[in-house]
């Protein structure tokens, strides 16, 4: 379908970010399950149930609009997951490949919180407020989980010491 208006294209990102998340939600248990700390595992399993209702969230928007929020496939994503199963696959020792991990969960969010970031830009110069009320309590979390990540990465005090004792040369 040739989009010719920006509520088509609203439909379009609808249908992206749709798609997106059903990737994610069967991406997400593999992610957990090669978490080898609590906390990551918990903030993957967290983000599983959040994904749950962002899925929901878009099929409301989509039932008040009238859209079928399938039969798109987000690419993005499908490149996103890839590396974050390239990671768990790999023959990394334990403690990099960790790091790893939240690395590939954050690229997943930041990618994410831009697609959700044009799509509620999008709601509010078409005036759809309730759509945009939605996607703005998506786009908080995703950015929480972002945090939380980072805040699991700064965190990874072995990592450090693994990689400071590899690379001395490097700034303590
Ligand atoms: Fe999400």
């Amino acid at each position: 379908m040739k989009i010719t208006t920006l509520a088509e294209l609203f439909e379009d990102e609808l249908k992206d970010l749709y798609n997106a998340e059903t990737q994610l939600l069967d991406a997400l248990p593999q992610m957990a399950k090669a978490a080898d700390s609590d906390d990551l595992r918990t903030a993957f399993e967290k983000h599983l149930e959040q994904t749950r209702l962002h899925v929901q969230r878009i099929e409301e928007i989509c039932s008040d609009l009238k859209i079928n929020p399938a039969g798109r496939v987000c690419v993005g994503m499908q490149g996103a997951i890839k590396e974050g199963q390239e990671v768990i696959r790999s023959d990394m020792e334990s403690e990099p490949k960790q790091a790893a991990l939240i690395g590939a969960a954050q690229r997943v969010e930041h990618y994410e919180i831009a697609a959700y970031g044009t799509a509620r830009a999008h709601a509010r110069q078409l005036g759809y407020l309730k759509a945009f009320d939605l996607l703005t309590q998506t786009l908080d979390e995703e950015k929480e989980t972002d945090q939380k990540l980072t805040q699991l990465a700064e965190n990874q005090v072995n990592v450090k010491a693994a990689m400071s004792s590899a690379n001395t040369d490097f700034p303590k």
